[in-house]
């Protein structure tokens, strides 16, 4: 147990208003970490915060996508000891249907923001050397694709790209960064995937998972893992949560 004790750890999550995000600050805060939660939604943040285990917690809400807001963020955090980027939207867009603006929508959010706000916290060194861990969500589809999700899926593909080249150029720093790869986790981006998409490809995607759809503390509890010291050898990896 205690090598997956959080006590004495801070940890940044973002997309903490909902769903993963929220999740995962809940569980830190639970396994005794500090957490600093932020996302958009200033009502849905305040939600998280408070279910939050402990004290000492903070809470900011930032968009992403403005570079304004990142830097305000990183001028706002104490150390780190982790970073959890859970921050993200879904997309559908056939292949044939896709403009440059459909590319930066997602892009912004999934892959720009993440690594924007990381060369910030880099370059105002608030992660801490030597007890430090990112890890970002990236998704299954990189390995199993679906119909629609080439721009979703080419923006996790960079971040697990971009999360590799990281893992190399922090490691001296004693700095771990790894990603989960979740498959289909009942969260609110899957109710608006089968709202306004299609809830039979929603079906068809649960029927693939032999063990059913997860749950948030299915990735939170991996997520964890991570962030501990029980995977203080562990860097550079990726892992599939996929419901079999
Ligand atoms: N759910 C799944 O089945 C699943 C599977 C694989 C991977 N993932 C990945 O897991 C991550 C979390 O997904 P989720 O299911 O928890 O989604 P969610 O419930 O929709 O939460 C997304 C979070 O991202 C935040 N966000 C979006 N745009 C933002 C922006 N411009 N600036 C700041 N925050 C922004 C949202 O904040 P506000 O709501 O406050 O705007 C929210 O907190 C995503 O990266 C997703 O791609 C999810």
């Amino acid at each position: 147990m205690k090598a997956f004790d959080l006590t004495g750890k801070t940890v940044l999550v973002t997309g903490a208003s909902s769903g993963l995000g929220r999740q995962t600050a809940v569980t830190a805060s639970e396994y005794g970490a500090r957490v600093v939660i932020t996302g958009r939604d200033a009502k849905r943040l305040e939600e998280t915060f408070a279910s939050l285990k402990g004290e000492g917690h903070l809470q900011f809400t930032a968009d992403l996508t403005v570079q304004a807001d990142i830097d305000q963020l990183v001028a706002s955090l104490p150390q780190l000891n982790g970073l959890v980027y859970s921050t993200g939207i879904s997309d559908l867009t056939p292949a044939r249907f896709i403009t440059a603006e459909a590319i930066d929508k997602t892009f912004k959010v999934s892959f720009d923001a993440a690594v924007l706000l990381t060369a910030g916290l880099l370059a105002k060194k608030k992660l801490e050397k030597n007890h430090c861990s990112l890890v970002y969500i990236s998704s299954i589809s990189t390995r199993y694709p679906f119909v629609g999700g080439a721009m979703y899926i080419s923006a996790k593909a960079a971040l697990e790209a971009y999360a590799r080249v990281l893992a190399l150029e922090l490691a001296p720093k004693g700095i771990r960064v790894n990603c989960v790869a979740p498959a289909f986790v009942r969260t609110p981006m899957l109710d608006d995937t089968a709202a306004n998409y299609s809830q039979e490809a929603v079906n068809m995607i649960e029927a693939r998972q032999i063990l059913g759809l997860g749950d948030p503390e299915d990735v939170a509890n991996s997520i964890i893992y991570y962030l501990a010291d029980a995977s203080k050898w562990v860097s550079a990896t990726s892992l599939v949560l996929g419901g079999g």
